[in-house]
């Protein structure tokens, strides 16, 4: 044969391939999740996220040194509220001495450049599992928008570098930066949860919080995962109304969607590989019908491939020992 074009060329051997390699991962990219729990030297493993654990924040605090030992720089706080505490107001969110808040204030004086970003939604505080207060059986935008507010301030106040909204109330990117501007607080970051889809793959994560709806769905709203256009229009909104970086989530089924947001903002782009995500993974390599290790890498490099800047995940030690 006489071909003019060879793309095996680039193929032909490792070194080649190396060097028109597209797309790399670094310690740079991953911001890692973590589940705290009240306590003393407690270490829960979460049934569904196998060799994934909550930990109290002593044994969490040896978990961040250990990270940013690694070299990662980002982490990403949840706790777990006690069902005492729960209410339909959420307020346990902004107590000053609250799990989250005495966390934010500890890991920062054991890490100090450790950058802290955190959840912002009611739903590990509401007594219904919901990311909003419930009136009448809805879940209320505006009544819901004033609570993350108060959260997010009190975040703020505690030391957090960015809050994290997960929560797909409306206008709450605008409340939260005018929130944080009148209390002061003008060098703390928003990354939005602005494509955030009703998924099934969340299960896992619910488990690992106790925070499932007790009621109903999540539908009104978290995104239709049938939809597109309606990513990039939350996605615009959000970056008008002050968002730092924004974030889509799940990634995996959602590349697509990455990629059309990272084509239409000027703003970092951050992608959740979820709880399901992970689960899907560990349970495959345990029956051992996929490699683990080969998993964890491929899908990563799909959702930067994809657009994401940066990759909230739970694969972030496994990925960084593998590069
Ligand atoms: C809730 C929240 C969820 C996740 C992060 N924040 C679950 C939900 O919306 O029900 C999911 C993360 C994961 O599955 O890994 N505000």
């Amino acid at each position: 044969m006489y071909l003019q074009k060879r793309n095996r060329i680039l193929r032909t051997n490792a070194a080649i391939r190396s060097l028109v390699t597209e797309t790399t991962l670094t310690p740079n990219d991953f911001i890692v999740p973590l589940f705290i729990d009240e306590g003393k030297d407690v270490q829960h493993e979460i049934p569904s996220m196998p060799n994934y654990f909550r930990r109290s924040l002593d044994l969490t605090i040896q978990e961040v040194k250990d990270l940013w030992s690694m070299g990662i720089k980002s982490i990403l706080l949840f706790i777990k509220c006690k069902d005492e505490w729960k209410d339909n107001t959420g307020k346990e969110a902004w107590n000053e001495n609250g799990l989250m808040q005495r966390s934010i204030k500890a890991i920062k004086d054991a890490v100090p450049e450790m950058l802290i970003m955190t959840d912002v939604a009611l739903d590990p505080y509401s007594s219904y599992g919901h990311d909003g207060i419930v009136k009448n059986g809805e879940i209320v935008n505006d009544e819901t928008v004033e609570a993350l507010v108060k959260m997010s301030v009190s975040h703020a106040q505690a030391g957090a570098d960015f809050v994290a909204p997960s929560d797909m109330m409306d206008g709450r990117i605008g409340a939260i930066r005018k929130g944080l501007e009148e209390s002061g607080f003008t060098k703390t970051g928003i990354m939005a949860y602005s494509a955030k889809y009703a998924s099934c793959f969340y299960g896992p994560f619910r488990d690992a919080l106790d925070s499932a709806p007790g009621f109903g769905d999540k539908k009104t709203y978290q995104m239709n995962y049938a939809n597109r256009r309606e990513a990039i229009k939350e996605t615009l909104q959000d970056v008008e109304e002050g968002a730092d970086i924004v974030m889509v989530k799940p990634a995996l089924s959602y590349l697509d969607i990455i990629r059309e947001v990272k084509d239409a903002v000027h703003v970092p782009v951050s992608a959740y590989n979820i709880s399901g995500e992970y689960a899907m993974i560990k349970a495959a390599a345990k029956m051992g019908w996929i490699d683990e290790n080969k998993a964890i890498i491929e899908t990563l490099t799909s959702m930067k491939r994809a657009g994401a800047d940066l990759i909230a995940t739970y694969f972030a030690k496994d990925a960084v020992a593998l590069l």
